[in-house]
């Protein structure tokens, strides 16, 4: 059992999308062991995307991640980092295959409705960074 952390972006929320996009997560096997729908300060998107700190599209991403209610969650399954990434799709929804996430959801490679974790380091931290231990009931 594997454990990941994903975020549904503000433009997802915005278009009331966080139901299918949770159907697709259990469809595909994941569970969601933890969730709650949270608004982002600024500075919070900002320590959370402190690896794309030098990235030309940072403060974008930022101001996009604080603008509106995003959704965290914990899913868990075999595999959950890689299958997580799997129903998401590709970063751009023009690449992304048909069926996932972003190929149906996404506005741009910005806007892409979904965040997840790309391994099991980065997932231990992210989970971490939203959830306390007691907050995760599996
Ligand atoms: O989210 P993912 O892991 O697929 O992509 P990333 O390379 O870790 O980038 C993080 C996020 O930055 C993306 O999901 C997009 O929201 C945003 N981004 C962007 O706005 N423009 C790009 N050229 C690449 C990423
Ligand atoms: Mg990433």
């Amino acid at each position: 059992m594997e454990r990941t952390l994903s975020i549904i972006k503000p433009d997802a929320t915005r278009r009331n999308l966080t139901g299918k996009i949770n159907a697709k997560f259990e469809h595909a096997g994941l569970r969601i062991v933890a969730q709650k729908r949270i608004q982002l300060t600024r500075a919070q998107a900002g320590a959370f995307y402190a690896v794309h700190e030098e990235r030309p599209f940072y403060d974008e991403l930022c101001e996009f991640m604080a603008s509106e209610p995003v959704v965290v969650q914990v899913l868990e399954g075999d595999n959950a980092i890689a299958r997580n990434r799997e129903v998401m799709g590709a970063t751009n929804p023009k690449d992304a295959e048909p069926g996932t996430v972003r190929a149906e959801f996404a506005e741009s490679v910005g806007e892409n409705s979904v965040h997840g974790s790309d391994s099991p380091e980065t997932a231990r931290a992210e989970i971490a960074f939203f959830f306390s231990g007691l907050e995760l009931v599996g």
